[in-house]
């Protein structure tokens, strides 16, 4: 189906509404000038029977009936009418009739009885010309008879003036509903031309100028939310894509390095023959770095998935004692290659949450710690229960994070130490992936340091009651 423009359909609702209008009103004052014309006309008839019953009375009126008919008929003065003068079942006295209209059989109005309107008689006759009659006896001065006033009037002036009148509003309402039609769309056009400036703009918009927004102090009231709407739209999406661009980015820089190892000894060790020993150690390198790609393949698919907006839990009330005598066995041996205690604080505190996602935040933020923490020195994991939640602690002596860097750490790819090649097995995935278990869990996660206390803390809601 074809869309008309707003402007096409906003000026020929407005040019139909006019039309409309000047119809009715064209309608109603048609109908109310005839009425008028036809009181008139009527009026007109009954006052002519009236005159000629009065000159009856007159003593010499037969003698001038005789001698001077024709004055009868200037007196009628208009070709359409019809007169006839009769005593009763007699041959008329007067028949004035140029027009040849039938002579219309009505009950006359008894002689002593005052005419009124109600006594005009409405036919139509050939043509759709209305035809008004009238019938009247009447009284004569020099006769014992009555005589019988036949007249008539055949109205086309009538019918000419209310064509006229008619064509004329026809004329008007056109004129009207074709001016109307044209100045709205010329209005309406100018009124939306703020709706095409916008769209010009929008179509302007490409990811090269994500920084730009519309202008909106120009803009009229009604397009300023839209304006506003889509401008944080472009905001969220210049965040997001920026965000990518840096997640892509990163990744590629992280699988390079690790690839860029795997490639460069592969190619020294096919120029030569080697010695079997070579081959183990080259092999054993080489299976480092591969479980290195596997993991940051692993975490990114994680963090994919998790971010996924169906992606659901399964939450179980949880000992935390439990779970932190299973992380302790499971990081001791690593702890102890760096001279580090592991310390336990719970007081037999739960903790609501999905068992696999909360070993695997909390298992990255030991690594965390043991990774950075000073040899020799003590990591504390603590659970503090309150009604509204459980808050997990891992602590650790080591380095300060600048506070710049506190509040970027749990970003994807993002680590505070400037020197990436630092530790090759770190991609700086752990954090971001212990930021989307705590938004699976809708907990809150927090990280603070300073004077060589470095604490991150993760909040678990508790169970709605
Ligand atoms: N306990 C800590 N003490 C000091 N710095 C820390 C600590 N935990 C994290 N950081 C800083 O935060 C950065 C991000 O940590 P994250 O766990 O996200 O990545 P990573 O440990 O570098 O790599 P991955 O965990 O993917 O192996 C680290 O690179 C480090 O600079
Ligand atoms: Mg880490």
């Amino acid at each position: 189906m074809k869309r008309f423009s707003l402007t096409s359909r906003l000026s020929s609702a407005l040019a139909m509404l006019v039309m409309l209008v000047m119809a009715t009103v064209g309608y109603a004052l048609y109908r109310t000038l005839e009425q008028q014309l036809i009181i008139r006309d009527d009026g007109a008839l009954i006052t002519r029977v009236e005159q000629i019953r009065t000159l009856l009375l007159n003593e010499d009126v037969m003698t001038l009936i005789h001698d001077k008919p024709g004055l009868f008929a200037n007196m009628l003065g208009n070709t359409e009418s019809l007169l006839v003068l009769q005593f009763t079942d007699r041959p008329p006295l007067i028949e004035i009739n140029p027009g040849h209209s039938p002579i219309p059989h009505i009950n006359p109005v008894p002689a002593d009885a005052p005419l009124t309107l109600a006594a005009v008689q409405h036919a139509v006759a050939a043509g759709g010309i209305p035809f008004i009659s009238a019938s009247a006896l009447a009284n004569v001065a020099s006769a014992p008879y009555q005589v019988k006033i036949t007249t008539g009037r055949l109205m086309s002036e009538r019918t000419r003036t209310l064509a006229m009148y008619r064509n004329q509003i026809i004329l008007v309402a056109s004129i009207a509903t074709v001016l109307t039609a044209l100045l709205a769309w010329i209005f309406t056009r100018r009124g939306l031309a703020p709706l095409r400036r916008l769209a010009a703009e929008t179509a302007m918009m490409d990811v090269r100028f994500l920084s730009r927004r519309i202008g909106i102090t120009h803009a009229p009231p009604e397009l300023r939310e839209l304006i506003a709407a889509f401008n944080t739209m472009l905001e969220r999406l210049e965040i997001n894509f920026r965000q990518l661009s840096q997640v892509s980015a990163d990744m590629a820089h992280d699988l390079r390095t690790p690839i860029g190892i795997l490639l460069g000894q592969t190619e020294v060790a096919m120029r030569f023959k080697r010695d079997n020993d070579y081959y183990e150690n080259l092999l054993g390198s080489n299976f480092e770095e591969l479980q290195r790609l596997a993991k940051m393949i692993d975490n990114m698919l994680f963090l994919a998935r998790a971010g996924d907006a169906g992606h659901a839990i399964q939450r179980v009330m949880l000992s935390l004692a439990d779970e932190f005598g299973r992380l302790s066995e499971y990081f001791e041996g690593p702890a102890g290659e760096r001279g580090l205690t592991l310390v336990c604080a719970r007081d037999g505190a739960t903790a609501w949450a999905d068992p696999e996602l909360l070993r695997r935040a909390l298992a990255n933020l030991l690594a965390n710690a043991i990774r950075y923490a000073d040899a020799g020195t003590a990591i504390v994991l603590r659970a503090v229960q309150q009604p509204e939640g459980t808050t997990i602690s891992v602590e650790n002596t080591g380095p300060d994070i600048a506070p710049q860097h506190l509040e970027r750490l749990f970003d994807r790819f993002y680590r505070a130490d400037a020197s990436r090649t630092g530790d090759a097995s770190a991609s700086g995935l752990g954090l971001s992936i212990v930021r989307s278990i705590m938004m699976l869990h809708q907990g809150r996660w927090h990280a603070q340091s300073s004077k060589r206390l470095t604490r991150f803390s993760l909040f678990f809601p508790a169970k709605p009651l």
